[in-house]
């Protein structure tokens, strides 16, 4: 072999050594901050406000709806309504307590009279507050927030 075509050899495998070695990738640096959401104070158990009106649609739906419908304005000369009622705005207790024991004998809705019995309730506390806090937040009542306590002080 020549000395010029060793050299030249040499010179390939020199470049091919030193191009397999190139530049490594630099690793991404990482940025992802470590920030989270505050831990919240309310026990696992009670519900928010927003959480109370959705469950106690599905109550008000299953059991409520039948006698004071689905638009909460009852039937004439048989169910009051519990849309704008005053009855409701005005005794909230005296309305759960009505749910509770069950109430009968004349009452006055809206300035109408009615005269009809509403068989004493089975649900639990908690599904009694929930549907109150559900109609209180629909059918143009006022508002308003019930909870398992103020349901449990009428038993
Ligand atoms: C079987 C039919 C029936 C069911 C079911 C029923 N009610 Fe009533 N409700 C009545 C009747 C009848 C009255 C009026 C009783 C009277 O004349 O003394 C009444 C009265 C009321 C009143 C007081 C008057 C008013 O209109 O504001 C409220 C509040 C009320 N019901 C809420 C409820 C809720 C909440 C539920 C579901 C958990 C429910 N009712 C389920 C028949 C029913």
């Amino acid at each position: 072999m020549k000395k010029s075509n060793i050299f030249k050899a040499s010179a390939i495998v020199a470049i091919a050594i030193f191009s397999a070695c190139g530049g490594g990738e630099q690793p991404a640096t990482t940025t992802a901050t470590t920030e989270e959401a505050p831990v919240s104070m309310v026990a696992p158990t009670e519900l928010t406000k927003e959480q109370k009106i959705e469950q106690g649609k599905a109550v008000y739906e299953k059991v409520c709806q039948a006698c004071h419908q689905a638009d909460g304005k009852g039937v004439p000369g048989a169910f009051p309504p519990l849309a704008e009622s005053d009855y409701l705005a005005a005794d909230l207790t005296k309305s759960i307590h009505g749910v509770v024991h069950g109430l009968s004998g004349e009452i006055t809705v809206n300035g109408v009279k009615f005269n009809s019995a509403m068989p004493k309730s089975d649900l639990s506390d908690e599904e009694i507050a929930n549907v109150f806090t559900y109609v209180l937040n629909n059918f143009s009542n006022k508002g308003g927030e019930v909870s398992a306590a103020d349901v449990a002080a009428t038993r």
